[in-house]
This record gives structure tokens, sequence and C-alpha cells, in this order.
């Protein structure tokens, strides 16, 4: 494999239209055009929406990205294009556009898991070479804990490209939660950074259920969290959600989410005893959770690793290249371009 070898990375997975150029495992360019003003006021993200903006959007992201990096798509040796999981109708719209310029440029193209991507964002590296995993080095099995908008997973990592999901949420996602009690709260969407901010003015004063506290398995569910949520704040009257009631309650509720994170955490260090730990996915920019998290880790002697920027948790391209360079190595590379779909429900 040649040294230096360069990829142009797409991922529409959702609302957020994105395009990096990595080298290697070093991020040159990371362009995020996030569509999120234009679903806020339906509260979520609207497939059909996120699909117009990401036609829109994509080849003006792709150019920035090329550009920013300082390099044109001659100098590109391989696209890397996110399949799945994600929205169907916005993931057919980076798939067109990678099978577009693989024919137009003969570059072959390597197929990516939006959660391993999400893992390997831990393993990226700035352009100057710099990031967690530069000093140290990768010791395996590596514990995975992601957290994002769809999906809350913990992925035992044996070596690049060899992962077993120990666990994930029976329902929403916990990122789903932030959003929806953000929503209850009439805080606005995405609301996972709104109530971290609140919160910080907050305290944890009110009590609500951690979801599965009890269950032996390494599952995870917030679905009852939120209903509960919901029925304490139907109770509470209208004049007494003033701002510190906000605050207050965003505390409790973020509290609640990294205990039933860390419980779960914790159970799997225990049963499968790994020599580090990565956290990744939007909810893992959340202070309180990343805190927790390393808390637990020292207990077992366990450095926690995340990626060198917080621009990595959230949904980007640049991770999705760091991860194609490491199945590039692997030789796993698409066969056959004009078969290439979308897999929105792709697993580990
Ligand atoms: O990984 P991501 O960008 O997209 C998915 O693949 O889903 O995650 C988005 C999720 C949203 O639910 C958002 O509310 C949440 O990450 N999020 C946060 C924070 N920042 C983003 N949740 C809690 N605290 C944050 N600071
Ligand atoms: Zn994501």
């Amino acid at each position: 494999m040649k040294k230096n070898f360069t990829i142009l990375a797409i991922d529409t997975s959702c609302d957020e239209t994105s395009a990096a150029v990595t080298d290697d495992d070093h991020v040159l360019s990371n362009i995020v055009s996030s569509q999120v003003e234009f679903h806020q006021k339906y509260g979520g993200v609207v497939p059909n929406i996120a699909r117009r903006m990401h036609q829109e959007l994509i080849k003006p992201v792709i150019n920035a990205a090329l550009k920013k990096a300082g390099k044109t798509i001659d100098k590109i040796d391989a696209l890397a294009i996110t399949v799945g999981p994600g929205l169907a109708p916005t993931l057919e719209v980076g798939i067109a556009k990678t099978k577009e310029l693989a024919k137009q440029w003969r570059l072959p193209v390597i197929a990516v898991n939006h959660m391993e991507a999400h893992l390997l964002s831990a393993f990226a590296k700035n352009s100057k070479g710099n990031g967690s995993f530069t000093k140290t080095k990768p010791k395996f099995p590596i514990l995975g804990l992601l957290v994002s908008g769809g999906h809350t997973q913990l992925v035992l990592m044996k070596n690049f490209g060899k992962y077993q999901l120990l666990g994930e949420t029976v329902d929403d996602a916990a990122g789903e939660a932030f959003d929806k009690v953000a929503k209850m709260l009439n805080l606005g969407y995405p609301g996972g950074p709104i109530i971290s901010e609140l919160a910080k003015n907050g305290k944890p004063k009110y009590e609500l259920p951690i979801p599965m506290v009890d269950s032996k398995d390494l599952n995870f569910s917030f679905s009852g969290l939120k209903t509960a949520c919901l029925y304490k704040l139907q109770k509470i009257p209208q004049k007494q959600k003033n701002r510190q009631f906000i605050c207050d309650f965003s505390s409790s509720f973020e509290k609640t989410v990294a205990q039933a994170l860390i419980i779960k955490l914790k159970k799997t260090i225990e049963i499968y005893q790994p020599k580090q730990i990565v956290l990744g996915g939007g909810v893992i920019s959340n202070i309180t959770i990343r805190r927790e998290a390393r808390k637990v880790a020292s207990k077992f002697g366990l450095r926690v690793f995340v990626s060198y920027t917080p621009r990595l948790f959230t949904d980007n391209a640049a991770m999705v290249g760091v991860c194609a360079w490491y199945q590039a190595q692997r030789g796993d590379f698409v066969k056959n371009i004009t078969t290439l779909d979308r897999q929105p429900n792709l697993n580990f």
C-alpha cells in the first residue's frame, strides 16, 4: 500500500452534508454543512427535505473540502462513502455522487459503516499528525461506547475490522432522548447541545428513573426515561417552569443519561476486561458524560480515548476517510460499484 493514501470521503447519512480529504489517518480537511436551521421548525430531521438539501450542497461541499486540503481530484487515490446506517433517502445522495465521481475519475470506492467511522474517529490525527493515539499505541481489545442521535452501542474492538456488538439500545438512542426532552421543554433542535449548556447552570434536583439499572444484559433503553420526563413535566405548573427550573431539569436529565451509560460501561469492562476505551458519537460532546466515563474507566486503570477535536464527535466525513484508510489497508474495496447500494440498517 502506497504511503500517503489520499481519500475523498463523503457522508450524507442524516442532516449534515459532509466531505473530507484524508491522507492515511491524517485529516487534511473536513467540511460539514449543517442543515439544522431547515429542520429546526419541524423539531427533527425531515428525510425528504434533508435529501433535497444534500443534493444542493454536495457539490460545493466536496469542492470546499478539496480546496481546503489543497488538492485537486486527480490527486485523490480513492473515494469513501457512508452506505449505512442512516436515512435511506439521504444516503442515496452521497452514494449517487460517489458513483458519478468514481466513473468519471476511475477511482476505487470504499463503502463505510457510519458507526465504525464514529468508533474510529478516536484514531484520527490532524494534518500535523497529532491525535489521541500519537504517543500511545492501540492495545486490543478496545471497548467502544458509541452514543449518537440514532444509536447507543457498546462494541468490542478486537482489531481494526474485527468488531463484536455487545449491547445496544432496545428503543430510543440517548441522543434521541436528549432531542425529545428538549422538545418537551420547548428548547429547540437538536436538543443535546442546548440541554448540556443549560445543565451547566443547574443542579440535578429532580429524581428520574435510571433506565435498565437492574437488567443483566448490556443493552440500553431510553424511552421509559423520556416518558418519565413527560409525566414529571406535566405535573409541574407552567408558572414554575422558569429558567432555573429548566436548568435544574436539564441537569437532572443529563445526569440520569450519564448514569445509564456508565452503569453498562462498567458492567462491560468487568465482563470483557478491555485494555483501552474509546468514545464516539454526537452525545460524547457532552462533558458530563465524558467525565463520568473517564471516572469509571480510571477505577479499572483504563485510559479513555476520544477524537483530537470535538468536531469529530458529531457527524462528519473525516471519520469516514480515516475508517476507509483502515479498510483500504485490508483490501476492503467495493468490487462492483454499479451494485453499490445504501444499507439504512447496517450494523456491526
Ligand atoms: O453522531 P451524531 O452527530 O449523529 C448521528 O449519527 O445520530 O449525533 C447527533 C446527536 C443529537 O441527538 C444531538 O442532540 C446529540 O448528538 N448531541 C449531544 C450534544 N451534542 C450533540 N447530546 C448531549 N450533549 C451534547 N453536548
Ligand atoms: Zn452519526
